[in-house]
């Protein structure tokens, strides 16, 4: 949003109230209507004060033809929000980020520091969920004990009237699904540098038990100055907290593109394996240029991701490195025991690849799993393969030993003859 779109500014739409001034200006904001059309609206209202058929703002936009009733709808419920915003207090919201699955986003000043700071606001339709509200106090939580430069740093959590706040620094800047979408796949070493630090938010986050558990583009913000940091830690929580573990088991959270396999199982014990797969499924469409698995709808996507072979990122884009398609493939291995062990692992990869080395820790992988496949076909074979007959069990055995025995009763015989 423009500075020029101030709450100060549109503040001067004549004769509104605070719902008609948030109203009009998102109106406007929106491209719904011109500023014109707005304050047409606005001077035919005043004009009606004092009239016994006094209208709204919205009901004079949608008589006089300039914004339809359904999208007057979508435009009520984000007044409604951000009127909710408005109470926060010690913030003074500017306006809307985005918008994400669970919360919305509104960029916002934070009076007593003097600085911009984002707001997640919880929608109304979700406070009735106490399970849905205490996940969004976990990703306070959470984030709050971590302090990494490159990830997005929790301010404040709270509850405001009817709403519940997420503070948390402003990143002014682009996320690396807006990369994707504007301007197509990133080169080999322009991804490598925002994936070693993502590694390093990560490594930083496992280390004091907390894993992001919803890493995708969406998800890592660069800012103007091109550092990369990771948000939205909106699914994060303890790894020792078994509870919410147990509570969740059995249902598939996160974006299907980028979710790892055991996530999608709805299993209990999931851990920082799971990021790994995470941003491995990032990496890949990062220099693929499309997501590792695809479908017609999120369940044919996850189905891909728990039975179909990865196509190595190389295939899909020829000039990549073996090595970094190998790092990728040790990322999204589909069990997580053959995935790297652990952040400094991969990390030490993505570092060589970066000084043009092999990466030994992926081969060191690919290896153990290749001896691990071999072991099991062995086994296998032990097991399936047909015992040989004994030579007992051959039919040749018994020819001879029968003709044997049929020799020597005729030589009985004959002796027998041959004495009398
Ligand atoms: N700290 C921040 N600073 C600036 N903009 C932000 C910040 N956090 C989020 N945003 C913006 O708000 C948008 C919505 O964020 P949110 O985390 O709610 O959802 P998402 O990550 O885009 O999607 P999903 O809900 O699927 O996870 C983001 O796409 C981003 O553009
Ligand atoms: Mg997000």
């Amino acid at each position: 949003m423009s500075e020029n779109a101030s709450p100060d500014n549109a503040a001067s739409i004549a004769g509104s109230t605070n719902v008609d001034t948030i109203l009009g200006r998102m109106v406007v904001e929106s491209g719904l209507a011109t500023r014109d059309e707005v304050d047409a609206c606005a001077s035919i209202q005043e004009q009606m004060v004092e009239s016994a058929s006094h209208k709204s703002l919205a009901d004079l936009l949608v008589d006089n033809g300039y914004v339809t009733e359904s999208q007057m709808i979508r435009v009520r419920q984000e007044v409604d929000a951000q009127r909710g915003t408005q109470q926060i207090p010690g913030y003074k919201i500017v306006g809307p980020l985005g918008a994400g699955a669970m919360a919305k986003v509104y960029k916002a000043r934070q009076v007593s520091l003097d600085r911009m700071v984002a707001i997640k606001v919880l929608p109304k339709k979700y406070m009735s969920d106490p399970q849905f509200i205490e996940r969004f106090y976990a990703e306070g939580r959470a984030a709050a004990k971590l302090n990494h430069p490159n990830i997005v740093q929790a301010i404040d959590v709270g509850q405001a009237g009817e709403h519940h706040y997420f503070v948390m620094e402003y990143v002014e800047g682009h996320t690396v699904y807006d990369h994707l979408v504007n301007k197509g796949p990133y080169s080999e070493s322009e991804a490598l540098r925002i994936i070693i630090d993502m590694a390093a938010a990560l490594q930083h986050a496992h280390s004091k038990g907390f894993m992001h558990r919803d890493v995708k583009p969406k998800n890592i913000m660069i800012t103007k100055q091109g550092v990369s940091k990771l948000a939205d830690m909106g699914l994060a929580r303890q790894i020792t907290d078994t509870a919410a573990a147990e509570a969740e088991a059995g249902k598939a959270y996160g974006t299907p593109y980028y979710i790892a396999p055991e996530q999608i199982r709805g299993e209990v014990d999931i851990d920082f394996r799971a990021d790994i797969y995470g941003l491995g499924a990032t990496f890949y469409h990062m220099v693929a240029g499309q997501v590792p698995f695809d479908g017609p709808n999120p369940s044919a996507v996850m189905h891909k991701h728990l039975k179909d072979t990865l196509t190595p990122p190389d295939h899909v884009n020829p000039d990549l490195s073996v090595g970094i398609s190998e790092v990728i493939e040790v990322m999204m291995a589909k069990d997580r025991n053959e995935r790297y062990d652990d952040t400094a692992a991969l990390l030490e990869d993505l570092k060589a690849i970066e000084r043009g080395e092999p990466p030994l820790q992926a081969r060191r992988k690919f290896d153990l799993s290749k001896l691990a496949a071999i072991e099991e076909s062995a086994e296998t074979q032990m097991v399936e393969q047909p015992t040989p007959p004994t030579i007992m069990e051959h039919p040749v055995f018994w020819i001879a030993a029968g003709s044997i025995v049929i020799n020597l009763l005729l030589l009985v015989v004959l002796l027998i003859v041959a004495l009398n």
